[in-house]
């Protein structure tokens, strides 16, 4: 039984929540069932190109009893209150991340969710990237033995803050927007919680110029209660003709050994005339077309949102959630999540390790 998903906020990232669940309804799993946007030229837009209803007024959408599950693509700051309403009217939830960007407006959206007996799932992709699951695989398995340290860098080009949503970027920080997948991400990877957390961040400096006001970078220490130190570092400010929109990696130390990954670079890379170098995270994402010629997206950008799909399907075909609990990351795991970003901005503001536990 194919099962029926509506997208809110249908801007840059609400793109990939409309290709997956279009991809997803070729292969009879997922029907995109509605969008709802609230900016009208966008949802005008969009009337061109999607045949489901759309709506400027999610309330109104919600009220459809046909829907299944609602995935939330809207800013940092504004899921919450969607998300807790969808979850009220019965819908599973996929919520971008990060979850909130308070614990408490986490914990009513987990409440939300529990009421109603609904499916919570945030979308950390940084988890489906077969990389990772490598580094994740193998530090489980004990082949790198006590994890003591690592690092991890995530920056975007200065295009991301600057030019993609300067309305909202004063709303959240390189610490939320680029920070929490790896915080979630190395959480997962080393199976341990955070004890502490000292972070520093720097305003001022490039963002200033683009009247965008809040962190040009946050560089963060965090502890784990297992003994793992890690350090975080986030910017958002390098150059415009940087190889990709986005640099990242990790790397990772144990007793036993050691594992570095280049989570941007996978090996390809071009040279175009007015492109300048390029190189290509292809396991976010990689176009192809299917043999009708149809787009679709491979990548494990596109994946962790299907998977949220063919959770909803287990579910709306007989399964039950205890059955696949620890199978995605959850309200429980983008609620410690929000309390490190917290942390981290908490301890920038007060210059003072913040003890989480
Ligand atoms: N997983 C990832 O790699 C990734 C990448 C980029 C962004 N994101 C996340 O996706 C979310 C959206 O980011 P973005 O870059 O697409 O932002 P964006 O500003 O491009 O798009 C947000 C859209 O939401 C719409 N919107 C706002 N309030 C609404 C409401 N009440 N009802 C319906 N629509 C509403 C806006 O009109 C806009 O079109 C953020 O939470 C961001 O952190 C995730």
């Amino acid at each position: 039984m194919s099962v029926k998903i509506a997208v809110v906020g249908a801007g840059k990232f609400g793109q990939m929540h409309l290709d997956a669940f279009t991809q997803l309804g070729y292969a009879g799993v997922a029907e995109l069932a509605a969008i709802a946007e609230a900016n009208p030229k966008r949802a005008e837009e969009l009337r061109k190109d999607y045949a489901c209803p759309i709506y400027t007024d999610f309330h109104e959408m919600l009220a459809d009893k046909s829907i299944d599950a609602v995935s939330i693509a809207t800013p940092d700051h504004l899921h919450k209150d969607i998300a807790v309403a969808a979850a009220k009217a019965g819908k599973h939830v996929l919520v971008e991340k990060p979850l909130d960007i308070t614990v408490e407006g986490c914990d009513e959206i987990i409440e939300a969710a529990k009421s109603t007996g609904v499916l919570l799932q945030v979308d950390f992709h940084k988890r489906y990237d077969p990389d990772h699951q490598a580094i994740k695989r193998r530090v489980s398995a004990g082949e790198l033995g006590d994890i003591l340290y690592g690092n991890v860098w995530m920056e975007d080009r200065i295009e991301v803050p600057s030019q993609w949503f300067p309305h909202w970027a004063p709303n959240s920080s390189p610490g939320w927007f680029l920070g929490v997948h790896f915080y979630d991400l190395v959480r997962w990877i080393v199976n341990s919680e955070v004890k502490t957390v000292y972070a520093t961040g720097t305003k001022n400096t490039l963002l200033k110029d683009y009247g965008v006001d809040t962190y040009d970078c946050i560089n963060a220490k965090v502890s784990f209660e297992n003994g793992t130190a890690f350090a975080f570092d986030t910017s958002w400010i390098i150059p415009l003709n940087f190889e990709a929109v986005v640099n990242q990696g990790v790397r990772i130390v144990g007793t036993k050994g050691l594992f570095e990954c280049d989570s941007q670079d996978r090996g390809t890379s071009s040279c175009i005339t007015g492109e300048g170098m390029a190189t290509y995270n292809n396991n976010f994402t990689r176009q192809m077309k299917d043999k009708y010629g149809r787009k679709i997206l491979r990548g494990y950008g596109v994946e962790s949102i299907e998977d949220f799909a063919y959770n909803v399907s287990f579910l709306k075909n007989g399964g039950t959630i205890d059955k696949i609990e620890g199978c995605w990351a959850s309200g429980e795991d983008g609620r410690e999540v929000t309390r490190i970003a917290v942390a981290i901005h908490e301890s920038i503001k007060t210059g003072e390790v913040i003890k989480l536990r």
